[in-house]
């Protein structure tokens, strides 16, 4: 059985003050929660500081991104030791803002990956299309030059602890969300690119969230789908009632 992971994904949103009155909302919120993973991912100057408000209770905290190099001299950068060191169990990599605001390539995007996993984080690697070119019907092949790309040298016993987000680029924060059909059909076509390559046994194990304009009033219906283990939730994450009426339309 694989366990949902509903993620908040606080991208460049909230101080300080309003993060951490966010993690302790939460914390209160989630109080009996058990059989759902819950994690937020903050802006990484307030990490620690989530972190530490988060003390005893069951959400996790990730980073919105990562570095590959292990330390030295990469101005700007974060390593996943420094990750580690706060705290942080899950890395988002390969958002599509990255992709398309930050230009990074899926070259770079698997050097995260590899370096993420080497230090036993959790990567939720990001994949999705453009609506030109779900328009155009190349979706399948977006998200498959994605997965190749990016999980290139991936082991089988590393690919175990990825996790997949599929986002189609023309949902996130644009209120138009998926239709729970259109979820699942690539849903379905990333669970089989898993199989081809780290066979059945893996691609079953294999968590795969759905994000793009998530909220409580769609959520249900695309997390009941039996290929949607979970939710990459940007907006609907920045409010304690907001976050928790996705958590609670599945608990
Ligand atoms: P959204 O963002 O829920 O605001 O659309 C999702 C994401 O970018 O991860």
């Amino acid at each position: 059985m694989r366990r949902l992971l509903i993620a908040g994904n606080w991208k460049m949103n909230l101080n300080l003050a309003s993060s951490v009155a966010l993690a302790e909302g939460l914390k209160k919120a989630v109080a009996g929660v058990n059989d759902i993973e819950i994690a937020v991912c903050p802006p990484s100057v307030y990490i620690h500081a989530v972190k530490t408000a988060l003390a005893g209770s069951n959400i996790a905290v990730g980073a919105q991104d990562v570095y590959f190099e292990k330390e030295g001299a990469f101005t700007g950068e974060l390593s996943t030791e420094m990750l580690k060191d706060v705290g942080c169990r899950y890395v988002i990599l390969g958002h599509s803002e990255r992709r398309h605001i930050l230009h990074e390539s899926s070259e770079l995007i698997n050097q995260k990956v590899i370096a993420t996993l080497k230090a036993g984080l959790v990567p939720i690697l990001c994949v999705g299309e453009l609506l030109a070119e779900r328009e155009a019907g190349i979706t399948d092949l977006v998200i498959r030059r994605q997965f190749d790309g990016s999980l290139s040298g991936v082991t089988i016993e590393q690919m175990k602890n990825v996790v997949i987000a599929y986002e189609p680029v023309w949902a996130i924060g644009t209120g138009k969300v998926a239709t729970p059909e259109q979820a699942e059909e690539v849903h379905v076509g990333i669970r089989s690119m898993i199989a081809e390559r780290y066979g059945k046994d893996v691609a079953d194990v294999v968590r795969i969230q759905y994000g793009g304009s998530v909220k409580a009033e769609n959520s249900k219906d695309i997390l009941l789908k039996p290929n949607v283990d979970g939710a990459l939730v940007g907006g609907a994450s920045l409010k304690v009632d907001a976050f928790m009426g996705i958590i609670n339309g599945v608990k």
